[in-house]
């Protein structure tokens, strides 16, 4: 890699930061597009994070993602914070404005809507029921992306009812209609949805697979799985067995780098088999 002393500067923050995919894939961009820049991995201490984003000015830098555990912190450090962030509770992507000051941008809920534009082509969210399981951060996106996309209706099955039910009232109270079930329901409430989304970290490697039973949902229906390592997970196998459309995570990931490297970058980039070739490299699942 060629980096000039004019390369736009960008980067993730996280602690720990070494099991971030970002870095491979904003490179990629940057070699694929032959932009002058570089992505750097900032390992920061949670004590640390609010020095660390004042000095993204300072150095130079354009901007940077952020993930665990800086991603709520950051709502209270950045000058300003877009309203979808806000909803969501957490920030993903700071940008730099030309006057030094940060803005906190959401880009997961942008990602999870993309990949599944792009993989169910002609899918359309009107009118349709979604069953959201989980209810922590990843679920919070994936519902702001349903609602901006006009589902009718987010039937949300989490473990701990308390978190859905703070997810209903933070998200909730306009359309679409968010109704919160018990875990124990998670069979039935399939019956008549269009959409389903695992947002928990069940049927992920190393973790015990998510026990669903597919037998009420419609066939036909998309399922999607946020998990993308394996990239199959057993969720997605028994759908794809029963005839339902199956959206993987890895496009999530993928997608929600975009604007990112758009505003710091100066340049709109896309998801290719390539790109999705290179990250999955990285990913096999450890044995
Ligand atoms: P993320 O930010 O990736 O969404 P998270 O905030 O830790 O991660 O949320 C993880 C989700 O997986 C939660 O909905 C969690 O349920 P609880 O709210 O009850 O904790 C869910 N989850 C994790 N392990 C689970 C398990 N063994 N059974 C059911 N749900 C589980």
């Amino acid at each position: 890699m060629n980096i000039s002393g004019r390369a736009k500067l960008a980067g993730i923050m996280g602690w720990p930061v070494e099991h971030s995919r970002s870095p491979v894939l904003h490179n990629f961009w940057l070699r694929q597009y032959r932009v002058d820049g570089v992505y750097v991995p900032l390992p920061v201490r949670p004590e640390n994070l609010a020095q660390a984003l004042r000095a993204l000015p300072a150095l130079g830098f354009r901007g940077c993602n952020l993930t665990i555990p800086h991603k709520q912190a950051a709502l209270s450090i950045v000058d300003r914070v877009e309203p979808l962030a806000r909803r969501i509770g957490a920030i993903n992507t700071v940008i730099v404005g030309e006057d030094g000051t940060l803005e906190g941008r959401n880009t997961d809920a942008y990602g999870f809507r993309e990949h599944l534009r792009e993989s169910v082509p002609g899918w359309s969210a009107s009118r349709a029921r979604a069953v959201v399981l989980g209810a922590g951060g990843a679920a919070r996106a994936v519902v702001a992306a349903l609602a901006e996309e006009g589902v009718e209706e987010i039937r949300l099955v989490n473990r701990t009812a308390a978190h859905a039910e703070a997810l209903a009232a933070d998200l909730g109270g306009g359309a679409p209609r968010i109704s919160v079930h018990a875990w124990a329901r998670r069979d039935a409430v399939l019956d008549g949805a269009g959409l389903v989304i695992n947002t928990t970290s069940l049927g992920m490697d190393k973790q015990p697979p998510l026990d669903l039973d597919l037998k009420a949902l419609p066939t036909g229906a998309v399922v999607v799985d946020i998990v993308y390592v394996p990239l199959e997970t057993p969720l997605l196998a028994a759908a794809r067995g029963a005839g339902h459309r199956v959206v993987d995570g890895l496009g999530m990931l993928l997608h929600q780098g975009r604007p990112g490297f758009a505003a710091w970058f100066g340049t709109e980039v896309g998801v290719t088999a390539e790109l999705r070739a290179a990250v999955l490299q990285t990913l096999a699942p450890s044995r």
